[in-house]
């Protein structure tokens, strides 16, 4: 790949997909095209100044091999068929939804986190996964607390903004002229627990590679635009006081702490690349337990500036085998 690599977008008219098209153009790179279904094909999305042209993501335009790096944000089953063309094309893919995140082999990356891990896929077919919106801030914060103090449990409850389940649902709330009492419930039962809740838990397993952490999880969609909120009760193999904690994470990369009277909203949170953590106290609850709560913008860092962040690690890591 040269200095300028050749990148696609699929899923581009998506929420993600207008988002990684948005902080692509800032970050300078040019040579991007844009591709969805064929319900939008023809039309024409934002860049930079400009705008480019939608083109159909058919296994014919991703299988060309006239592409270096593609972004997926096309939903679970349009990844497991998209994928793997542009895969075997010749193509770095990183994907967004859930199809690969839980398959062994498949790095799960949060740069901060593991992102020595997105390496492993140069020697293999190239597909690296992007967490949930929800995993990537959360282990942001896990991180650093268990490398100093040992994580021995946690739990957490998830305030989601309605732009995590897509555009059309952020279409449906601006239109809607109540406060959101209609808001559907988007996710599936598995048993008692919805979906959410099972890949928040085994994500955050797989990324920390702490396969045992007992994490029990709580989703619930709010009438928020963007930006989701996590408050988080953290219990540690060691005690550590709340503000110790808070300079543990004060160090960590990708996290801002905000001190009272300031606390992390997603009003805050959105358009912002850090993910904001505060109200870092003691949980009384606990003998070695500490609560926080944070807000993060769901469309950046937890879909499309990660992904971009991969991308990023990847690229660098090619062009230093070539030099
Ligand atoms: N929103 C978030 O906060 C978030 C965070 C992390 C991960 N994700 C994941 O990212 C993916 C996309 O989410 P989103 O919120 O951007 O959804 P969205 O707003 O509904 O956008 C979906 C995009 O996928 C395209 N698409 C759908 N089916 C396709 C197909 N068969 N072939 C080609 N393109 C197809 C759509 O094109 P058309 O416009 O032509 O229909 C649209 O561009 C999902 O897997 C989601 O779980 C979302």
């Amino acid at each position: 790949m040269d200095a300028q690599p050749r990148i696609g977008v699929v899923g581009a008219t998506g929420a993600v997909g207008m988002v990684t098209l948005g902080l692509l153009a800032e970050r300078g790179y040019e040579n991007v095209r844009a591709f969805a279904s064929a319900r939008s094909a023809g039309s024409t999305v934002p860049f930079g100044d400009g705008s480019i042209a939608v083109e159909e993501a058919t296994p014919e335009a991703l299988g060309a091999g006239d592409v270096d790096l593609f972004f997926f944000s096309v939903g679970t089953s349009a990844s497991r068929e998209l994928v793997p063309i542009a895969s075997a094309a010749g193509a770095v893919c990183i994907d967004k939804s859930s199809a690969y995140r839980l398959v062994d082999g498949y790095p799960l990356v949060v740069p901060e986190v593991n992102g020595n891990r997105a390496l492993e896929a140069l020697g293999r077919d190239r597909i690296v996964a992007n967490p949930n919106c929800c995993t990537i801030p959360l282990t942001c914060v896990l991180k650093p607390l268990h490398e100093e103090a040992g994580l021995a449990r946690v739990r957490v409850s998830t305030y989601q903004s309605v732009s995590g389940a897509g555009a059309q649902r952020m279409d449906a709330l601006a239109h809607e002229a109540s406060d959101g009492h209609d808001l559907v419930m988007d996710w599936t039962w598995e048993g008692d627990e919805s979906d959410e809740e099972a890949k928040l838990r085994a994500e955050t397993r797989k990324i920390l590679e702490l396969p045992d952490l007992p994490i029990s999880a709580t989703c619930v969609r709010v009438p928020v635009m963007v930006g989701h909120s996590e408050a988080v009760w953290i219990e540690l193999e060691r005690r550590l006081a709340p503000e110790e904690a808070a300079e543990i994470l004060r160090d960590a990369p990708s996290v801002r702490v905000l001190d009272l009277p300031s606390f992390p909203t997603p009003a805050a949170a959105a358009g912002e690349d850090e993910v904001l953590v505060g109200r870092i106290r003691r949980d009384s609850a606990s003998e070695n337990g500490i609560a926080l709560y944070l807000s993060s913008d769901n469309l950046r860092k937890g879909a499309a500036l990660n992904a971009i962040q991969i991308a990023e690690l990847l690229l660098e890591a090619v062009a230093a085998r070539v030099a």
